[in-house]
Formats: C-alpha cells, sequence, structure tokens
C-alpha cells in the first residue's frame, strides 16, 4: 500500500507533532524534511556538496533544533542545487510502501505533488513564536523576530516557496491545543483512507 500524507507549513506551526502522531496512528513511516536543510545547514563548507553528501550521522547530530540551525537552514534551503540534491530520497521516502508523511515546506506542491492528503498547517507568528519559545527559551521577542525573518525568507525565495497547494487543506491552530489539532489532522485523513 502507497500512501503520501504531505504535511507543509511555516515553523512551529505544529507540523512535526502532528506529523509524528499522524505515523503512529496510522502506522507510516515519518521524514522530518526540515532536518535535512538543518544538516545542510550546520555542516558548514560547500552546501552543494553537504546535501549531495549526507549521511545518518549528520542526520544524528544533537545541535539542529537550534534557532541557529534554523536559520543557517533557511540560508541553503534558497540555493536550487541543494534542493535538488535532496529531491530523490524525499520522493523514494515518500512512495514507499507501506505509507509515510513527510513535513516540511514544498512537499505538497515539489516533492509530492500527487500526495493522496495535503494538509497545510498554519497558525500566528506571535503564537508559533511564543511556541518555539517554550522549546529553546531564551528571549520571546528575539524568537519572534527569527520566526519572521525564516518565514519570510521561506516564503519569497524563487525555488519551492512555502505556499499552501491548491489542493491543500489549511489547519490553522493558533486557537488549538495540540491535541485538537492531531484529532483535525487525523480525521481529515480518515475520510481519505
Ligand atoms: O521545518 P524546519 O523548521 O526544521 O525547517 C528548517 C528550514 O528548512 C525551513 O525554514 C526552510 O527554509 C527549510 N525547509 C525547506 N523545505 C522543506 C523543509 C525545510 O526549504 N521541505
Amino acid at each position: 500500500m502507497r500512501f503520501t500524507v504531505a504535511i507543509d507549513g511555516p515553523a512551529a506551526a505544529g507540523k512535526g507533532t502532528i506529523s509524528r502522531a499522524v505515523a503512529d496512528r496510522f502506522g507510516f513511516a515519518h521524514l522530518d524534511t526540515g532536518a535535512l536543510y538543518r544538516a545542510v545547514g550546520v555542516k558548514g563548507g560547500d552546501p552543494v556538496a553537504a546535501a549531495r553528501g549526507l549521511t545518518p550521522e549528520d542526520l544524528a547530530r544533537d545541535d539542529l533544533r537550534t534557532l541557529e540551525a534554523g536559520q543557517a537552514a533557511s540560508r541553503v534551503a534558497v540555493i536550487p542545487e541543494v534542493r535538488q540534491a535532496l529531491l530523490d530520497f524525499q520522493r523514494a521516502f515518500a512512495r514507499r510502501e507501506g505509507g509515510a508523511v513527510l513535513d516540511g515546506r514544498d512537499i505538497g506542491t515539489v516533492i509530492c505533488p500527487e500526495a493522496e492528503v495535503k494538509l497545510f498547517v498554519t497558525a500566528s507568528p506571535e503564537v508559533r513564536a511564543h511556541r518555539r519559545w517554550l522549546e529553546v527559551g531564551g528571549d520571546e521577542a528575539r524568537v519572534l523576530a527569527e520566526v519572521r525573518e525564516r518565514d519570510a525568507r521561506d516564503m519569497n525565495r524563487a525555488d519551492a516557496p512555502l505556499k499552501p497547494a491548491a489542493d491543500a487543506v489549511v489547519l490553522d491552530t493558533s486557537e488549538m491545543t495540540i491535541d485538537e489539532a492531531v484529532a483535525a489532522a487525523v480525521r481529515h485523513i480518515e475520510t481519505l483512507r
């Protein structure tokens, strides 16, 4: 059985939590595609070479979740050759036997336009910054500035910009608890399975 769930949206909208819960609920494999760009960003050196030579060890680094890694990821993510180098791996993952859920920015638009389910998970910048701040701490205003900067870079790049696919269902989680957001995503997938 091949079944692809594409979950896109801006930073800290709840994509990761929803994707893990959906994978768990339906027994699908999960790929956090942001981790690929984060690993390329923190590896340093030539980003195209880093993307082409990405290893499982690069993806297991414990510094991938920092604000700095997020910024580094969005800077290398504007480079078309970096995106191209990561494409085949993501496409193969999406069509693996047993079903897959991928979360990122361009899964429904570029990686898997034929995905059976497309969700665009979003929330206001303030709500997203607050959630990220609860994870990373520090100065909340700085976290909000970082969220806005990354949104702008991701939405305005020429190659695979962040936007909902024409046939994506938009899930705004601003006023939802995480349990409510997960339940809404699961209900939607059940109607399409
Ligand atoms: O989702 P996460 O915050 O880990 O993504 C980090 C950065 O990687 C994003 O801000 C974006 O620039 C880039 N990215 C992307 N395409 C994806 C996933 C992530 O461009 N499919």
